[in-house]
């Protein structure tokens, strides 16, 4: 019998030999380029933070980014090593992002951070068999609320009540009002139906005049209109999915997500004393939606939480959007595969991630606006005493409540989780904390 150590061992590998003048002056056999001949490569429109912290993931993964950005000085830009200039809706700059005419490889797919690209083209891109994910046809959901609305209603989605507002600027201020006479409080939501985010183009209307000055837009080419019950919502939700094109299709535990003067602030995960039955039913809508309109990639679906007539909870779609969303950045610390590796390998078809919680608690918070004149003056103190939160800062210009990053913070005790994510936030703002507001964590070390 022989043992174990009789075993031949392997050859010990061997470091590849460095290319040098001399050794290839030797006339030794020639060594492999050191740049893979045909790299997985996603094209990305938008040079936002969205692209910008899809770049670590791409990294990891091995795939190379292209990101088209409008600025070279953008926060994606900063970060992509491949990343042309031009907008969203320069065709040439996107044709040339996915089969670039300077040699550099076609790309494997055409993504997004946002979703204000010309659809036409894509429609155009599609049919020359390029790979747009999501397509148009889905992406055109995400891009006009009146379009949205429309089709998750059929798809049997519940949305509150609403109504495309029309054209016309007299028959607009007649079928407000009708609007506004059957709302219990008098008072509806209307927003424009496309280029709105972070709250822009979303107002709280109790009489036409209110939105007197949007009339006036669309009679001038600007974006129609839809009024929307205002709804009692005792907090907001986020479902996020992402499915690929082969059909698999995984969500991640529903979260709440908190919104100030319209923007969202702060994400709690798992969203707090969500009973079972409504998750599973948001992220039934999730998936139902995203097969639906048969989105590749990762989608988000923004939801509202109110009460029924018995107590019991109900959900409802609030908007769609079809990338990477900020109800998902949590999932960058917070779960075993982020939002953003999980879309770059849904639009590359490549196998899902497991979309688990790594804690029992992970709270995000936005960094929006700041005092400071620099984010990164804020880092020494952050970082000392916090030392357990997990900064991430977009590189961008500072501007009043403009999303400049954001603080994950995981753990045991949601109270403290998010007194701490919430305070590590405010110093990036600028803000003063008194040390004795945000108590040391109780981690797992100091007990042992
Ligand atoms: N029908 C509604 N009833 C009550 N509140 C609403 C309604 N629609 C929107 N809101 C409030 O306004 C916020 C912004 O609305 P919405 O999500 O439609 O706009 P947005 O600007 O496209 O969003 P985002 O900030 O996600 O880009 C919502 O998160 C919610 O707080
Ligand atoms: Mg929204």
């Amino acid at each position: 019998m022989t043992g174990p150590t009789d075993l031949p061992l392997p050859e010990p590998a061997r470091a590849p030999r460095p290319v040098t003048a001399t050794t290839a002056a030797a006339g030794g056999p020639q060594p492999a380029p050191s740049v893979p001949s045909a790299p997985l490569t996603v094209a990305v429109v938008g040079g936002g933070q969205l692209a910008r912290m899809m770049a670590p993931a791409a990294a990891e993964l091995g795939v190379s980014l292209r990101v088209l950005v409008e600025d070279p000085a953008s926060s994606a830009a900063q970060v992509a090593t491949d990343a042309p200039v031009g907008t969203a809706g320069d065709e040439a700059a996107i044709r040339d992002l996915v089969a670039p005419s300077d040699g550099r490889p076609a790309a494997s797919v055409l993504t997004f951070e946002h979703e204000h690209v010309p659809n036409a083209l894509l429609r155009d891109l599609g049919d020359h068999g390029v790979p747009v994910r999501p397509g148009p046809d889905a992406l055109v959901q995400a891009q006009d609320k009146i379009v949205m609305r429309r089709r998750l209603s059929a798809l049997g989605a519940p949305c509150p009540r609403w109504a495309a507002l029309p054209a016309d600027p007299a028959a607009a201020r007649t079928a407000l009002a009708e609007f506004l006479a059957a709302a219990p409080d008098g008072t509806a939501v209307v927003k424009t139906s496309r280029g709105g985010y972070d709250g822009k183009g979303v107002r709280v209307v109790s009489a036409p005049d209110d939105v007197a000055d949007w009339f006036d837009t669309v009679v001038a080419g600007g974006p129609e209109l839809l009024v929307e019950e205002k709804v009692p919502f005792v907090r907001e939700l986020a479902a996020l999915v992402a499915r690929r094109p082969s059909g698999e299709v995984r969500t991640w535990p529903v979260v709440e997500s908190i919104q100030r003067d319209g923007v969202c602030a702060e994400v709690i995960a798992p969203a707090p004393g969500l009973d079972p039955e409504t998750d599973a039913r948001a992220r039934e809508i999730a998936v139902s939606v995203a097969e639906g309109l048969n989105v590749t990639g990762v989608l988000a679906v923004e939801l509202f939480e109110t009460r029924g007539a018995d107590g019991r909870p109900e959900i409802w779609v609030n908007e769609l959007a079809m990338r990477p969303h900020n109800s998902g950045h949590w999932t960058i610390d917070g779960a075993v595969t982020s939002q953003f590796d999980q879309h770059l390998r849904a639009v590359l078809d490549l196998p899902l991630g497991d979309t688990s919680a790594r804690a029992p608690w992970t709270v995000m918070a936005n960094v929006l606006g700041s005092r400071l004149e620099a984010l990164t003056d804020a880092l020494p103190e952050v970082l000392a005493r916090f030392g357990e939160a997990r900064v991430n800062l977009y590189g961008k210009g500072i501007r009043p409540g403009r999303k400049l990053g954001h603080v994950n913070v995981s753990g045991d005790d949601l109270d403290e989780v998010r007194r701490r994510a919430l305070a590590a936030a405010a110093l990036l703002r600028g803000d003063t904390v008194p040390s004795e507001t945000v108590p040391a964590p109780t981690t797992h070390q100091e007990h042992a």
